[in-house]
């Protein structure tokens, strides 16, 4: 067993006593995973990876993913095309990582494509002294505290995921403005996720902006999705992450929803990211 510290009642842990950086064993991995789908985000502290040992420790989790489209309609990190760059810093006009400094509403990532990423890996390089908290949601606890009305009304139902802006609301390079929801372009993804290996279901929305309940009208799609969504962003299901340099944080992209404060426009803020690759999501 790992020693660890539960950083909220519904979800989170921090891990102590472990080099990321080494070579785990078989037993390690296991001990991390079985922690990792119980709490659902992992924290290490101190910890001092390049990119190449954030790939390593990130594949002990299964195969990587490139990341999504980004604004700028180039890839972000040609040299190492496996790590994203969460970053607001520039090199002249040219950002060189994704999100800017704004707040990133409550979302999980790229559940606009039918094959989701199952999970992300984080890692904090540079941080502004404060602000830039990033906050996680538990979305088994927020289906299993719905009423029975409303997951009678949800079973069987599917919701666009918009796949138009990222979530900081920036508009992807070759979509347009939309302004007709029923006809956002991104996948229709099950309202309820099952989990294959356990059984156990969550709440999967997605992101909020432009989402449309299929065969739904859309003012009654719009009241659902209102209160799915303040029901799901509910603190008592959530934990808030304060960045310290070194933190490398994981996160199960598929039963969390995370999002994250602005910061300070004229500070640096530099976070390198894998994310794990995952498969069509079951209802
Ligand atoms: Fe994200």
């Amino acid at each position: 067993m790992l020693a660890n510290t539960p950083l909220s009642k519904e979800i989170g842990s921090e891990v102590s006593g472990i080099n990321l950086a080494d070579d785990l064993d078989a037993a390690t991995v296991n001990a991390i995973r079985d922690l990792w789908s119980e709490r659902l985000v992992l924290i290490f502290r101190g910890q001092h990876l390049d990119d190449d040992a954030l790939i390593r420790f990130s594949k002990n989790f299964g195969e990587l993913d490139p990341p999504g489209p980004n604004p700028y309609g180039k890839p972000i990190n040609p040299d190492n095309p496996l790590i994203n760059i969460i970053s607001n810093i520039k090199k002249g006009d040219e950002p060189i990582g994704n999100l800017g400094d704004g707040e990133a509403v409550w979302h999980a990532d790229m559940t606009y494509v039918d094959t989701p990423p199952k999970g992300a890996v984080l890692h904090a390089h540079e941080l502004p002294p404060s602000g830039g908290n990033t906050y996680f949601a538990n979305m088994y606890a927020a289906y299993a505290a719905l009423d029975d009305e409303t997951k009678a009304l949800i079973e069987g139902k599917k919701a666009i995921h918009d796949g138009s802006r990222n979530s900081a609301g920036m508009l992807r390079k070759g979509y347009e403005v939309i302004t007709d929801v029923t006809q956002t372009p991104g996948a229709r993804q099950p309202l309820v996720r099952t989990d294959p290996k356990t059984g156990k279901r969550c709440l999967f929305l997605g992101r909020r902006p432009y989402s449309y309940i299929l065969g739904m009208d859309v003012d009654e799609s719009e009241a659902l999705l209102d209160k799915l969504w303040a029901h799901a962003s509910d603190m008592r299901f959530a934990m808030t992450h304060v960045w310290e340099m070194g933190d490398v944080l994981m996160w199960d992209n598929l039963s969390v929803l995370h999002k994250r404060d602005a910061f300070d426009p004229t500070t640096r803020r530099r976070l390198h990211r894998t994310q794990l690759r995952g498969d069509e999501v079951i209802a």
